[in-house]
């Protein structure tokens, strides 16, 4: 009889193209599920409750932090306005600054597999990121810009009320968590964005990079599976 977790496990090995995989058993434990309060963020830009409609026209024509002059459009975010579970990234790529809408390229690719293997389809969750808008040459965000765009987030955030949060990456984890712990540290915790219970794992695109890590992601999406099942 195969339990549910491993059925899950087999169809995100398929889903990733991962070939060989160490059963659990053999692997050390090093995830521990630990409540830890993550600074409260000052919001320092004022959005004022808008609905989605105003939201959304607020951030195509944001020129807060200087990123309009290099965009090509603004990518808002994509999904279900009422999903369980939220996943941020970074700031849109080429890709996803031609389209206008996050995690459209490679890496996105990858980011579906993982929803995917969640028993979960791309339009059951919502997808966005810390920027709107695309830095030149894929740079990392700047400060200045990752509080201009943070209304942005915490209102899409607000108004889905997500079940739980999925950061992506080390810059998706520092910006939300206004921390510059290593993400090795982050990852295996249960951590709050206001009030939010948020988990962190690897970037799609540095999976891409490190195939080697993807148990250690799945590990961490068991754990936000825990959190979403949780009453
Ligand atoms: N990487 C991200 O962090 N976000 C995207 O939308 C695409 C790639």
């Amino acid at each position: 009889m195969i339990s549910p977790e491993e059925t899950r496990r087999r169809r995100y090995l398929e889903a990733m193209g991962i070939t060989r995989w160490e059963p659990r058993d053999q692997i050390e434990p090093e995830l521990t599920e630990t409540t830890t309060d993550v600074a409260t963020i000052p919001v320092s830009s004022v959005v004022v409750n808008p609905d989605w409609e105003t939201l959304q026209r607020t951030v195509a024509a944001c020129t807060l932090c200087g990123l309009q002059k290099t965009r090509k459009q603004t990518v808002f975010g994509v999904g279900n306005r009422s999903a369980q579970w939220m996943f941020v990234g970074e700031a849109p790529g080429a890709d996803e600054d031609a389209k206008g809408e996050p995690f459209v390229g490679r890496a996105g690719q990858l980011l579906n597999a993982m929803i995917f293997a969640m028993g979960l389809k791309r339009e059951d969750v919502y997808i966005a990121n810390v920027l709107k808008c695309r830095p030149p040459n894929n740079r990392d965000p700047q400060p200045n810009e990752v509080e201009c765009c943070e209304p942005y987030l915490l209102r899409q955030i607000e108004m889905i009320g997500p079940k739980l949060i999925v950061a992506l990456g080390r810059h998706a984890a520092h910006s939300l968590l206004k921390t510059e712990a290593p993400l090795a540290r982050l990852r295996g915790q249960r951590l709050n964005y206001h009030g939010t219970p948020l988990i962190v794992t690897y970037h799609p695109a540095y999976l891409l990079r490190s195939p080697g890590e993807k148990r250690k992601a799945w590990d961490d999406l068991c754990m936000a599976q825990r959190i979403a099942q949780s009453p």
